[in-house]
């Protein structure tokens, strides 16, 4: 499904993501596992084009994404969807949640019945059709989190980027709300690149996985391969941590 072919990316003298390789098979979920300052955020934002690399290739379904004309940018804008860490910053405060799941959904001109299938994705996301008029002070951080996850796959995407999903939440909500991304990722077989700093959660979400240190991928693994045989020392510290 992607292909991420020896990206580099600096900002001035700075490396933040170096010769970056891996590939993620259509339906399965990488986690791309690093501390804080590793470059997760910045390969994903590459991925993405919010950034340009300095060098590399990315391939979605075997078309570098840096070739695209327009309109293969837009079409691939609405296969793909971002899932940022902090559901407070990434809800628009002024607007009502119904409004803010719905905005994904207003490129697509051919959806007919708009707020039926965002109330038909707040209920599989667990969400009470009365939140549609709730603002998002007025949601838990979870049900805010819940939210941000239904507006990323109301337009039923084919590849999610999960950057720290869980990480701003409390630690019993993360679990549902891990449990949520996972369900719904086996239920449409999405292709999902879920990022974190925490390796606790790998476990639980990933088939593949990619530990980043200092802008490098110093391991990428089948994840029972990885938990089994870790090979790389920086691995091994982690998991030993966990
Ligand atoms: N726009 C930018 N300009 C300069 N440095 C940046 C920029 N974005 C990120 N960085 C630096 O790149 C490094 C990696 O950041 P980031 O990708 O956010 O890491 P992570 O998501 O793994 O915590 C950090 O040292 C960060 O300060
Ligand atoms: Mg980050």
């Amino acid at each position: 499904m992607i292909e991420i072919k020896n990206i580099t990316k600096k900002f001035g003298e700075f490396t933040a993501v170096n010769n970056v390789s891996f590939k993620i098979e259509k339906g399965k979920v990488l986690a791309l596992v690093g501390e804080s300052g590793s470059g997760k955020t910045t390969l994903s934002k590459l991925i993405i084009g919010i950034e340009k690399p300095d060098s590399g290739k990315i391939f979605y379904k075997g078309k570098n994404i840096f070739d695209y004309t327009k309109d293969e940018w837009i079409s691939f804008r609405k296969k793909t969807q971002y899932i940022f860490q902090d559901p407070y910053s990434s809800l628009n405060p002024r607007l009502k949640i119904g409004t803010s799941i719905k905005e994904p959904l207003l490129i697509h001109k051919n959806i007919k019945n708009k707020k039926e299938k965002v109330l038909k994705t707040m209920e599989e996301c667990g969400l009470k059709k009365e939140f549609y008029n709730y603002y998002p002070h007025q949601l838990s951080g979870g049900q805010r989190q819940r939210a941000v996850i239904a507006r990323a796959l109301v337009i039923n995407p084919e590849f999610v980027i999960a950057d720290e999903p869980v990480s701003s939440l409390d630690v019993s909500v993360q679990a549902q709300i891990l449990n949520l991304l996972k369900q719904m990722q086996k239920k449409y077989n999405m292709t999902m690149l879920f990022i974190t700093h925490d390796f606790s959660v790998v476990r639980f979400i990933a088939d593949k996985v990619a530990v980043m240190k200092n802008g490098k991928i110093v391991e990428v693994k089948e994840a029972e391969d990885l938990f089994k045989n870790p090979e790389s020392d920086y691995t091994k510290q982690l998991l030993k941590a966990v």
